[in-house]
């Protein structure tokens, strides 16, 4: 496939089960690597990165939302947003406001003392974009970030995802099959097979 994300876009990727959907999220947000042919990020082709380069830009500049949301379990909801903000070497003051903001802005703020195993799907999966957007990404790369989500609920998480887009703070790349996500969008990709269909 051949294919450009612009900045400060919001993109969807949807196709059947096994069409590669997330193998092209784990190529584009550097968690597997490009074996064959070429991705340039930013301009800057992969081939000529250094790993330590490409593990920075996973570290600073990419939310990664999990289908299976990856949430540790020993921590609490809070916990699992701040550990990682605490390893992006931030201070204190800034982590516990950034923990306060996108836990807010996902509605679970009241129940940030809980550990995953004592949240629902849902919640769960709301722990997991609050971590995604408390780092302030360049671009977040969601797998079906909304697919645990009630109508509502999922319009109120894009509708954060929309205005940091339209405030040109974030690109976004999310699959779904949900129309209502791809109302969003300003490009939906269908794949097949691997192979992009529109
Ligand atoms: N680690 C892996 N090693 C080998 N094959 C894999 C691996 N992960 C996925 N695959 C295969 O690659 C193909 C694409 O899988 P992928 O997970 O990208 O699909 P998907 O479109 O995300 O599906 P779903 O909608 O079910 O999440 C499938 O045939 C799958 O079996
Ligand atoms: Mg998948």
């Amino acid at each position: 496939m051949s294919l450009s994300i612009a900045k400060h876009s919001l993109v969807t990727i949807s196709g059947p089960s096994g069409s590669g959907k997330s193998t092209l999220l784990n190529l584009l947000g550097f968690i597997e690597p490009v074996q064959k042919g070429e991705m340039a990020y930013q301009s800057t082709n992969v081939a000529h990165m250094k790993q330590s380069q490409m593990n920075a830009i996973r570290k600073f500049q990419i939310g990664f939302i999990f289908q299976q949301f990856h949430l540790i379990p020993v921590f609490t909801a809070e916990e699992n947003v701040s550990y990682f903000l605490a390893r992006q070497g931030l201070t204190p003051d800034e982590i516990n406001l950034r923990c306060r903001d996108s836990l807010e802005a996902v509605g679970l703020w009241q129940h940030r003392m809980k550990r995953p195993s004592e949240l629902s799907g849902g919640q769960r999966q709301r722990v997991a974009i609050a971590r995604a957007i408390a780092k302030k990404p360049e671009v977040i790369i969601g797998d079906e970030p909304t697919g645990s989500l009630d109508q509502q609920t999922g319009k109120e998480i894009m509708g954060i995802f929309d205005q940091l887009v339209k405030q040109k703070e974030l690109s976004v790349i999310l699959t779904t099959h949900d129309p209502m996500v791809q109302k969003y969008a300003h490009d939906n990709l269908h794949i097949q097979d691997g192979v992009l269909v529109t």
